[in-house]
This record gives structure tokens, sequence and C-alpha cells, in this order.
């Protein structure tokens, strides 16, 4: 697709003057282990949730799974090697709990540690700063066979975790992400049903949320406990929700999605507190009796930065009066029938629409929240990529990136504290329920030869980070 507001030529960029950012600024890219790793049943892991999932008829598009992914579990030194040729400063990647503590309970998995010590050490070698997230959506099958984030007890398990992780990498990974997206593992696992596990109750979906951000500040304190000088945060997705017109049916909508995309999360998280109103709309789907006396002190124990993700905007109207229920299982528990209206901006592969001022605004949201360091932990687009005579020309992505970034500089000009930024993601791989159709990479993978090629994107990205900013229009 090409995209009218494409910037020219990358050596033309190279040629404009430029717009910096601040000294010390952290450029990284990110990935998730199994977006990436495949590995699945080597060296004693065994099964998560999405295991379980893309091994389920009719889940992921075209029976995809992470079985092989990009094979990056056995290419990690190659890996690394194209992330020190794009000169990033930090790389953030997950951990596969299933991989280092097998079933997510008892002894830890020596040979799966001893794999993301090779990763932190190779990348330390070349002077990159590992970034850590302990969570990004792969629960061990049987903590979900035991009742998954809809119980309590996954909580403490994720505590347990973290310790064991903190005790084998503490050592040499200074930042930490505990989870990554509670939104998505929650109302898409639990809600919708199109993530794993594929549940579909909105009640569970709202413990979910819960327990994960208890988890999350269990694992703040077991990180504290065993390494003090760790930078500990949370990473977060969010959205400008905005109303479709004026009329107050609509503004109640913006404010209802709102509630659940973005408050149901920033709250607890930052000020310890749910949202009145969330509770208030939420009351026809759940009594919050799983909420216990303490949980919102800990859920709030003091971070060190926060990480924010952010994709697009949310325009949102309200129900179509008389109109009939969609009986498809819902993200939105307690106001499914909000409708998400589409603006006809220019979108990505995913369908998604393009809206770089909506990360000013929402990195200037969560400065309102807290002071604390903010860092962009994902940002990026799919498009259809050509690899024409070994290149990937993707201008579109390369423009995605270059007006987000601008919008990102924009926010530093506010006085929004923003300390580094992560573009999603260092190289094409499963996208989840998409599986391999959908590409996000900077960094094309061709899947049968596994042979990677840096995409335009990828040149331009190095080039930013070597300028320490951006070339003005
Ligand atoms: C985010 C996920 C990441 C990737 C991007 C496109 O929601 O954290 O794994 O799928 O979207």
């Amino acid at each position: 697709m090409s995209n009218p507001a494409s910037p020219p030529a990358v050596d033309v960029l190279d040629e404009r003057p430029g717009l910096t950012f601040p000294p010390g600024f952290l450029w990284g890219a990110a990935t998730a282990a199994y977006q990436i790793e495949g590995a699945a049943a080597v060296d004693g892991r065994t099964p998560s949730i999405w295991d379980t999932f893309s091994h389920t008829h009719g889940r992921v598009v075209a029976g995809h799974t992470g079985d092989v992914a990009c094979d990056h579990y056995h290419r990690l030194g190659d890996d690394v090697a194209l992330m020190a040729e794009l000169g990033l400063k930090s790389y953030r990647f997950s951990v596969s709990w299933s991989r280092v503590q097998p079933g997510g309970t008892g002894a830890a998995n020596p040979q799966g540690l001893d794999f993301y010590r090779r990763l932190v050490d190779e990348l330390l070698a070349n002077g990159i700063e590992p970034w850590l997230t302990l969570y990004h959506w792969d629960l061990p099958q049987p903590l979900e066979d035991a009742g998954g984030w809809p119980a309590r007890d996954t909580a403490a398990r994720f505590a347990d975790y973290t310790t064991l992780m903190a005790d084998a990498l503490g050592d040499r990974v200074r930042y930490w992400t505990t989870l990554n997206e509670p939104w998505c593992s929650a109302f898409l696992g639990y809600g919708s049903g199109v993530h794993a596990p594929g549940r579909t109750d909105g009640a569970d979906a709202v413990r979910a949320g819960h327990h994960l951000m208890l988890g999350h500040g269990l694992a703040v304190q077991a990180l504290r406990a065993a390494r003090p000088g760790a930078e500990v945060g949370v990473t977060v997705n969010l959205y400008p929700v905005d109303p479709a017109s004026d009329s107050p049916a609509d503004v109640d909508a913006a404010r209802r999605i709102d509630g659940l995309a973005n408050r149901f999360f920033l709250d607890p998280l930052l000020r310890g507190s749910y949202p009145e109103d969330l509770v208030a709309d939420l009351s026809t789907v759940t009594d919050f009796a799983h909420m216990h006396d303490g949980d919102l002190a800990t859920i709030s124990t003091p971070l060190d930065l926060v990480g924010v993700n952010y994709y697009s905007r949310h325009v949102v109207a309200a129900p179509v009066e008389g109109a009939e229920a969609d009986p498809a299982p819902s993200c939105w528990p307690g106001s499914e029938d909000v409708r998400f209206v589409t603006r006809g901006v220019p979108v990505t592969d995913m369908g998604w629409e393009i809206d770089a001022p909506g990360l000013t605004e929402t990195l200037r949201r969560v400065h309102d929240y807290t002071e604390l360091p903010l860092y962009v932990t994902e940002n990026g687009s799919a498009f259809v990529d050509s690899v024409v005579d070994g290149q990937v020309d993707d201008v579109d992505r390369l423009a995605y990136f270059d007006a987000h970034l601008r919008a990102a500089h924009e926010a530093i000009d506010a006085g929004v504290p923003l300390r580094g930024y992560f573009a999603w993601s260092l190289m094409d791989n499963f996208e989840w329920a998409w599986g391999y159709t959908k590409r996000f990479g900077m960094i094309h993978v061709d899947y049968d030869s596994q042979v990677r090629t840096p995409k335009s994107s990828a040149k331009w990205y190095a080039s930013v980070i070597r300028r320490n900013g951006l070339a003005a229009q």
C-alpha cells in the first residue's frame, strides 16, 4: 500500500538537518519469546497457553504455530550481530516462563536459563543494554489448567518465577518489565477469546486483569528484594479514545471504553485505586469480590519507570438503539454494544488507523499520572512487504516510524520525561492469531530459509540512532 505521506528515500533523509533527542536516549527494538524463539520442545521447554492455542484447529490463521518461528533459539549469535549492525542501544526481549521453569512451578530448568544467559552476555558484549520482560502472554499450560489468571494463585506463581529470574539474571540485567500489555492477556485471552487461552467470560477477564496486576506488584517486590539496583517497570498498551461526535451518548461510550482500555490499568498501578465509574460500568459483570484488602497497595508498589506500547486510536459511538446485540464474545465486558467507528484515515495491514498525534497525547496523559521516566516499549506497523532483488523497500513502515518519532519528540518538548523508544519489531515474527501473515519487522524473515534481510526501515533506523535524532521535514 502506498502512503502519500511517505518521506523521500533514505539517502535524501540523511542529508537533512536533524531533530535531536536527549543525550543517552535509549534506542531499541523489541520482540517476544513465543513470537521468535521456536525450539518449542527443546532443552526441557514445556507447553505454554500459546502452544496449546496455536495447535488448536481454527485458532490461528492458516494453523500457524510458534514451533519454529524465527528459530531465534538457535540463531541468537547471528541475531545479536544484526542488532549490533543496526547500532541498537537496547534490546527488549521476553522470557519464556515454560522454558526456564517448565510447568510454571518448582525448580528452574538450567538449560532454559542458560539460553537467556547466553543472550544477555552476547548483548552486553556488543554494548547493547538487555531489557527483560518477564511475561509476554505465554502462561505455562499447567497454570492455566489450574485456573489461569482468573485464579488468584497464579499471581503468587508469577512472583516465584520472578525471584527465580532475578536470582539467575539479575547480576547482568538492569531493566525489568513485569508484564507486557495486561489488557491483552486479560480481555483478549479471557474475554473475546481471540488470544490464548481462548476463554470467553467477562467476569473471568476482569479477574484476570486484577490478578495480572497483583502478580505484577508481587513481582516488583520480589525484584526489589533480590536486586535492589534493578530498574523495574510495567508495559501497558494505551489508546486515546475519542467519541465519534460530541453527543452525550457518544461521549459516554468513549468514557466507558477509556475506562476498560486505559484506566483499568493506569489507575490501580499508578494511583492505587480502580476508577469509580469503571466499577459501576462493570457492576453487571462482577462485584469485584476477587479483590482482597491490601491488593491495591501491592498493585501500586512504586516503580522506576513506565513502558507504553502505542499503535493507534479508538473512536467510538453509542450503541444503535434497538439494534440486535452482537452474539460474538467481547473484549469489552459490560460495554459490549459500544460501536467502534472507522474514520477513513490510512490504516496499516492490521487495519489499525495510523495516528501519530495519538502517541504525543498518550505520553502526556501518562505523565499526568506520574513523574516517572517513560519509555515507548513498542510502536510499529504491519505492511505487506515484497522482496525485490534482495531488498525490501518498506516506505510505509519507515514513514510510520518517522511520524511517531516526531510525535514522541513533541511529547519531550512538552515536558514528558521520555527516555527511550523501542521499535516493534526487530524482525518479522509470529503475530499471534494472525500467525506469519502480518509483518511488523524492520528485518525481513524468510520463514522457509530463515534468511534475514534488513529492510529500508532498518537502515533508516540505524541512521536515526547514529545521529540520535531525525531529519527535519
Ligand atoms: C502488541 C504486542 C506485540 C505485537 C504487537 C503488534 O500488542 O505486545 O507482541 O503483537 O502488538
